[in-house]
């Protein structure tokens, strides 16, 4: 709540959406592809079936869907949003970043964009990136999307992985206001020793270098470590796949719900009777449960649609809350905890005050905006057409152009 022209600014949490793809993935599918049944992967994890992305879903796609559900319960036109983060272990590119295709698609054209990698943390990273700078008066406001196509990076040979994961995204507006709530506190933290447990390789990796020169040809070198060039396919195969030590997973994240959902709480200045929801990554049923037990609270107290959606990573808690939303479960002037846990080992909490956010009632003014976004969607994507196009010709006409000596003449 840091001053601003002599006035305390707040971040509020004004919009919200989500999006899955059509497919559903049921235990009974995954029975057909690794030795498993519906009634272990209930009983251990509480998960009935998820969602898997077809051939036109994506990250992307998928986050973009959301984002633009969540600009319409704001209300906002996409060129009113200063900053885009997408939280997201399943980027289409290291670079350019997820949130900057977002950002075109969007025809947010005044916003910087980027994406945060804090695996399925992610999006409380990202919510309170987002409110700080709204809170120190440097934006007004912040599109925050966790969007995931986790079943593109699963090894479906391993059964203690594949069962767990599933798609979609989730994204939330947030403003600034000078009405107090919104977001009150916040503790993020690491513990990089523990990377072992959980990660996805991707192309810097150094265990996976000689799996790269197979692919890509040899590195050059310096001569003092040649490169060897007899990798396996599955080891190629294995760049892109998720690993993980399940039972220790298990262990650290209910140790770290716990801990930090009373450290963000203490920041805000309330107990945990104070909370009227909470809404925590979803992954293990059983986690949930544990962590309850640990926070002296009923399990009623999370929220919890793991049951359909799998693990969505960073998408997993945006989802949930706009199902909370929806179900009623969150009105105004109540306390609601986010808390997330996953890769790096990473985990945060966070503490906001739901503070009167509703969708617009429907009207000529609330139809006039919707449409003014489905132009500025159709816009930015003819400009991008348009501006490849002529990016071409202009390639091609100034290779025709006579050339400048070094001194212009
Ligand atoms: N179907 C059937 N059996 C399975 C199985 C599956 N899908 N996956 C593992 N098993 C087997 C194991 O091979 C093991 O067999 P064994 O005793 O013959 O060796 C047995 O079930 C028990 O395995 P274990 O790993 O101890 O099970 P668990 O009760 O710990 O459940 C997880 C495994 C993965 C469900 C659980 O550890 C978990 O959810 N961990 C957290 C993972 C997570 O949330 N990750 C993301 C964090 S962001």
């Amino acid at each position: 709540m840091d001053a601003h022209n002599g006035q305390k600014i707040y971040a509020h949490i004004v919009g919200w959406g989500m999006a899955v793809p059509d497919s559903v993935l049921t235990n009974a599918h995954l029975e057909a592809i690794v030795e498993t049944s519906d009634e272990w992967i209930r009983t251990r994890t509480g998960i009935r079936e998820r969602r898997i992305a077809s051939e036109r879903d994506s990250t992307t796609s998928l986050g973009l869907k959301a984002a633009q559900r969540a600009l319409d319960v704001a209300d906002m036109q996409p060129t009113e949003i200063d900053l885009i983060i997408v939280a997201t272990s399943t980027p289409e590119n290291i670079f350019p970043s997820t949130a900057s295709l977002i950002q075109h698609s969007l025809g947010a054209v005044k916003a910087g964009a980027f994406d945060l990698s804090a695996a399925c943390s992610g999006f409380v990273y990202g919510v309170d990136m987002a409110a700080q700078s709204i809170k120190s008066g440097s934006i007004q406001s912040a599109l925050v999307i966790g969007t995931e196509t986790m079943t593109r990076i699963l090894d479906w040979q391993d059964r203690g992985t594949c069962i767990l994961f599933g798609d979609g995204a989730g994204a939330v507006v947030l403003r600034a206001s000078t009405v107090e709530g919104g977001i009150l506190s916040a503790v993020l933290r690491s513990d990089g020793s523990g990377s072992d447990m959980l990660g996805l390789p991707t192309v810097g990796s150094v265990d996976l270098r000689n799996a790269y020169s197979a692919v890509n040809g040899a590195r050059p070198t310096t001569g003092l470590t040649a490169p060897e060039l007899s990798p396996s396919l599955a080891g190629q195969m294995r760049l892109y796949k998720m690993h993980m030590n399940g039972g220790e997973v298990f262990k650290f994240a209910t140790r770290v719900i716990n801990e930090s959902v009373h450290q963000a709480l203490e920041k805000a200045g309330l107990t945990i009777n104070d909370v009227s929801l909470i809404v925590p990554h979803q992954a293990n049923q059983r986690i949930i449960q544990a962590a309850a037990r640990a926070l002296k609270v009923d399990t009623d107290l999370f929220m919890s649609n793991l049951d359909r959606y799998g693990n969505t990573s960073a998408a997993s808690i945006p989802i949930a809350l706009c199902e909370a939303i929806e179900q009623g479960r969150v009105s105004e002037g109540q306390n609601v905890v986010f808390v997330g846990f996953g890769g790096g080992l990473t985990w945060a909490s966070m503490v906001v005050k739901w503070t009167g956010a509703r969708p617009p009632e429907p009207g000529a003014t609330t139809l006039i905006n919707q449409q003014r976004r489905q132009i500025s969607y159709l816009f930015a994507r003819w400009q991008m057409r348009l501006r490849r196009f002529s990016r071409r010709w202009m390639g091609l006409f100034t290779r025709f152009l006579p050339r400048r000596g070094k001194n212009g003449e």
